[in-house]
């Protein structure tokens, strides 16, 4: 059978991750998926850098829209990030019948639920395991592994800029401004942090992970948000003191009258393995009543663990593709009432 043919929209980290890991491992891959898959074309700013990634073979352009209009792509990935003109390709994408795979958190859980409503109209996939915690298949350890479960709470590290702050701040007793730098500084933190130190990068993530869980249509603007930026050295001196370490989570949680939805810091017991997750890792925990307590730990950014998340997702369409699409599982279905379900 031919290979499924897959456009990139966008290659910079996770671009050249994402077809670096696809051509090295493409034999392993092919025979997972049940077919080849293959990067086609690329639609990059650079073009002269984005040859020097994928070689001769790929045809890359400037316009995106040149990717979506090819009828030989089987499966656009949106590697651009923003609300902006990714909301726009995403949309055009799902309406020319191609699937989705999208790391981009930030409009998924503030746009979501326009997009995969698009989407199950038109019978195509929009995936995004990379958008949670990098390299960690949280989002297929939801919908797949989990699927039995009544989930009652997530909790998790998805953000590793702030953990890396965090873990500093704790071992060297530096205020949080100085790490700050010192971050941006090795490359940990963007040049403008504020998604990430501001708690939003984490309640974007933990937005998602609660849509699949509970079945609630992305609700972004209802979470409670809270950030590090007001954390001082002696606040987590004296939480070390109490036998605590100072997280910022992001919890999911099923509560008497609803579902909460919270980004905050958090003093978890240090003896507790999320409070020894150091540096930028990521951690997640998710409760369900049949498993009990189950832990998933990695690296939630870099260019290769966030690849293995997006080609999961095209393995994933891959073997689904030649589904009828009238019987194919819609990514994320939401629960019909859920919308009043949400409190915070
Ligand atoms: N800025 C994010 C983080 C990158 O620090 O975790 C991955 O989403």
């Amino acid at each position: 059978m031919k290979p499924i043919q897959v456009g990139l929209l966008g290659i910079g980290t996770v671009g050249s991750g994402t077809f670096n890991v696809l051509q090295r491992n493409q034999e392993e891959i092919k025979r997972r998926a049940g077919r080849g898959i293959e990067v086609t074309m690329v639609a990059a700013r650079n073009l002269e850098r984005a040859r020097s990634i994928v070689g001769d073979g790929v045809q890359v352009v400037v316009d995106a829209r040149a990717v979506i209009a090819n009828p030989e792509i089987d499966i656009v990935v949106e590697l651009i990030g923003g609300y902006g003109i990714a909301k726009e390709l995403v949309l055009e994408a799902i309406a020319a019948g191609k699937h989705v795979v999208t790391a981009n958190k930030a409009l998924l859980a503030v746009h979501g639920t326009e997009i995969f409503a698009a989407a199950q109209t038109k019978g195509v996939m929009v995936a995004f395991e990379a958008a949670v915690a990098g390299g960690i298949p949280i989002i297929k350890a939801l919908r797949e592994g989990l699927t039995a479960n009544s989930i009652q709470w997530i909790a998790g590290i998805i953000n590793g800029t702030t953990n890396f702050i965090l873990s500093e701040m704790r071992d060297k007793g530096l205020d949080f401004a100085t790490v700050l730098q010192e971050a941006q500084r090795l490359g940990y933190a963007e040049a403008d942090p504020t998604f990430d130190i501001e708690g939003v990068d984490a309640a974007h993530k933990v937005t998602l992970m609660s849509a699949i869980a509970f079945g609630m249509p992305v609700q972004f603007d209802r979470a409670h948000v809270e950030g590090i930026t007001k954390l001082a050295a002696q606040d987590i001196k004296y939480a070390e003191q109490l036998g605590y370490r100072i997280k910022l989570l992001g919890i999911t949680r099923r509560a008497k009258d609803g579902i909460e939805l919270r980004v905050h810091p958090s003093l978890v017991p240090a003896k507790r393995l999320l409070a020894n997750v150091e540096g930028a890792m990521n951690a997640v925990v998710v409760h369900g009543d049949a498993v009990g307590t189950t832990l998933y730990y990695g690296k939630g950014a870099g260019s290769e663990p966030t690849a293995s998340s997006v080609i999961a997702d095209l393995v994933d369409i891959t073997r689904l593709h030649s589904a009828d699409a009238a019987h194919r599982v819609p990514y994320l279905a939401f629960h019909p009432n859920a919308m009043s379900d949400l409190v915070v």
